[in-house]
């Protein structure tokens, strides 16, 4: 399997990770860890439409990302920005996005995303 670096601030993010049984996952938290080789990265948005900070530092340190997963939340207060952080990562790395979830998504989601990974390993 295809390594996983994933943020999260209010645990949505984690329980995804921990959905896809993903023990070996590395949760970035200053943006100052390390990972040889490829990996997905799986993050929030926060500040309406922004890329974490953290995860901006890593993706700059870390060369291998290959695609992304973003949770955001579809509320009326984020809709316009909906996973800005996954579209921004997108655009700027030149990766696919596996999926878009609402907070920690459906049970669909996570069997589409454990397929996505599977292909990538
Ligand atoms: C201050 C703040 C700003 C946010 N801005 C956005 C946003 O622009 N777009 C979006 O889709 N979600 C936004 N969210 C929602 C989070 O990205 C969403 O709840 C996500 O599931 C959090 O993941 P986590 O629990 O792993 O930290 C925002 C949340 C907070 C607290």
């Amino acid at each position: 399997m295809i390594q996983v670096a994933y943020a999260s601030k209010t645990g949505h993010v984690k329980k995804v990770v921990e959905k896809l049984g993903l023990t070996n996952a590395l949760r970035i938290v200053k943006g100052d860890e390390k990972l040889d080789g490829e990996y997905v990265i799986f993050t929030y948005t926060i500040g309406l439409g922004k890329t974490p900070k953290a995860v901006e530092a890593f993706l700059a340190a870390n060369p291998g990302v290959k695609a992304g997963v973003g949770s955001g939340s579809s509320s009326i207060l984020h809709r316009k920005t909906f996973n800005f952080a996954a579209e921004n990562i997108s655009k700027a790395y030149n990766v696919p996005i596996l999926a878009k979830l609402d907070g920690v998504g459906t049970d669909e989601d996570i069997a589409h995303i454990k397929a996505e990974l599977e292909k990538l390993s």
